[in-house]
């Protein structure tokens, strides 16, 4: 018999970045973000997509109910981002976010995506909806991965 699956959760959260002006400091402290939280979630065998548009975050982390309660307390206490609020907080059927962390950000390929999403006032106003950041982390993802070619692995 199968073994029954423990309860899969996703968490939906946003914050304001407390991290450099400098590009090349704040790219550094970025980097260190990266590394931390990706040992981390590979451990806790959580999935996430995190969203930085301006000096907003915002992160869908999933896993195993507990994992996901236990990074979101790292989170939260984490001083490189403040006013952390989270969305949405729910069981899903499945994954849907393929690596262990990884992050995506306004640039020349991505900015028809960031556009049409338009969070970013939402952000400001502090009201973002948990469906406007699924869906751009969702669009993010599979842009990257059609780009490299493994799209289909995941239809
Ligand atoms: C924007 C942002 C996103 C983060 N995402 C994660 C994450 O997905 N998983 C995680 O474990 N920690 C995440 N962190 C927390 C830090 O990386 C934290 O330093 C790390 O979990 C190590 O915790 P420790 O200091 O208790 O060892 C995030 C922090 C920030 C500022």
């Amino acid at each position: 018999m199968r073994a029954k699956r423990t309860s899969l959760v996703h968490l939906i959260y946003f914050s304001r970045l407390n991290l450099s002006s400098d590009p090349q400091l704040r790219a550094s402290q970025l980097g260190d973000i990266t590394r931390q939280a990706q040992k981390k979630n590979e451990f806790a065998v959580i999935t996430s997509f995190l969203i930085i548009e301006q000096n907003f975050a915002a992160q869908v982390i999933e896993g195993e109910r507990g994992s996901i309660q236990e990074a979101f307390n790292r989170i939260a206490e984490d001083q490189r981002h403040r006013d952390v609020q989270i969305c949405e907080w729910r069981e899903i059927a499945k994954r849907e976010f393929v690596h262990s962390f990884k992050t995506g950000m306004r640039n020349a390929a991505s900015e028809s995506l960031f556009n049409k999403a338009n969070l970013l006032p939402m952000l400001q106003r502090g009201t973002p909806k948990a469906s406007a950041i699924h869906a751009l982390a969702v669009g993010l993802q599979s842009d990257a991965m059609s780009k490299q070619g493994i799209d289909h692995l995941f239809i």
